[in-house]
C-alpha cells in the first residue's frame, strides 16, 4: 500500500511520481482554427501520445489522464459518439506500442455505460500490459471523483458489513479506483479553467495544483517541463513548517532538476 498524505508524509522527490491531468481545451483549439470540435479531439490524441512518451522519459511512474467525465454525457450525442469512436481507434492503434514500451495500461471509471467492444478493448489492453512496470498510464473514462468515493464505500461495506458502524481511511482506500497508485504529486489542468470538474477528489488532498492556459492539443514536452519546474519550486509541507522539512538544507540543489 502507498502512503496516505494525511496519514504519513510521502518522500520528497524532484520528479513527480504521479502526474494527473485534466486534458481540457480541445474544442477551443479547433474553434480558433475554424475547425469542427472533433478535429481538436483528434489532435488531443496526438498530445496524449507525446505526453505519455515524455513522462516515461522523465521517470514519472504514474500518469492519469481524464478522458471523459461522468458529466460529459451531457454533450451533444454526435460529440459523445465521436469521442467513443476515437477511444476505440486509439486503443486499436496504440496498445501494442504501449506494450512494446513497457507501459501498463489501466482504465478507471464506470465502464458499464460503454459499448461492449470498447469495454473488451480496455480489458484486453489491461490484461496484455499488466506486468509492465515502466509507467502506469491510467485513463479515466466515465469517471467522476464522487462516483469513485461512493463505489468504494459501497464495495467496502458489501465485503465488510461490520464496518457500517465506522471505518477509517485505511479501510476505504483499497477500494478506490486508483488504489494501485500513490496519490498524485502534480495535478495539471490545461485550457485555462481553474477547477477540478469532479476528477480525482479523495487523492488530490495534498497534490500540487498547476493550471495553464495552454490548450490540450498544444501541450507538449516543453509545456510538461514547465509544469514540473513549477512543481519543483513548491515546498510540500504537508502541514509542517518550512524549518521542519528534512530536505530544508538541500532544497536549492534538490529543485530545478529539469529547469
Ligand atoms: C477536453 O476538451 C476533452 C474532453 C472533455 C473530452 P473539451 O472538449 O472540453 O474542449 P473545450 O473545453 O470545449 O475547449
Ligand atoms: C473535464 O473537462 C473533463 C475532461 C477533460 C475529460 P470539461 O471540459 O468537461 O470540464 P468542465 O465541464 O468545463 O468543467
Ligand atoms: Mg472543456
Amino acid at each position: 500500500m502507498f502512503k496516505s498524505s494525511t496519514g504519513e508524509i510521502p518522500e520528497a522527490r524532484p520528479v513527480p511520481r504521479h502526474v494527473a491531468i485534466i486534458m481540457d481545451g480541445n474544442g477551443r483549439w479547433a474553434k480558433r482554427r475554424f475547425l469542427p470540435r472533433m478535429a481538436g479531439h483528434r489532435r488531443g490524441v496526438e498530445a496524449v501520445r507525446n505526453i505519455v512518451r515524455a513522462c516515461g522519459e522523465r521517470g514519472v511512474e504514474f500518469l492519469t489522464l481524464f478522458a471523459f467525465s461522468s458529466e460529459n454525457w451531457r454533450r451533444p450525442v454526435d460529440e459523445v459518439s465521436f469521442l467513443m469512436r476515437l477511444f476505440v481507434m486509439a486503443l486499436e492503434q496504440e496498445v501494442s506500442k504501449l506494450h512494446e514500451n513497457g507501459i501498463r495500461f489501466r482504465a478507471i471509471g464506470d465502464l458499464s455505460r460503454f459499448e461492449p467492444k470498447l469495454v473488451s478493448l480496455i480489458r484486453d489492453a489491461e490484461e496484455l500490459t499488466r506486468n509492465n512496470g515502466r509507467l502506469t498510464l491510467t485513463v479515466a473514462a466515465n469517471y467522476g471523483g464522487r462516483w469513485d468515493i461512493l463505489q468504494a464505500t459501497n464495495r467496502m461495506l458489501k465485503e465488510r458489513p461490520e464496518l457500517a458502524t465506522g471505518f477509517t481511511e485505511k479501510d476505504l482506500t483499497p477500494y478506490l479506483a486508483l488504489s494501485y497508485a500513490p496519490e498524485p504529486d502534480l495535478f495539471i489542468r490545461t485550457g485555462g479553467e481553474q477547477r477540478i470538474s469532479n476528477f480525482v477528489l479523495w487523492q488530490l488532498a495534498y497534490t500540487e495544483l498547476y493550471f495553464t492556459d495552454t490548450l490540450w492539443p498544444d501541450f507538449d514536452a516543453a509545456a510538461l517541463d514547465r509544469a514540473v519546474v513549477s512543481y519543483q519550486e513548491r515546498e510540500r509541507r504537508f502541514g509542517r513548517t518550512s524549518e521542519q522539512l528534512p530536505e530544508f538544507a538541500g532544497l536549492a540543489t534538490q529543485r530545478r532538476v529539469t529547469g
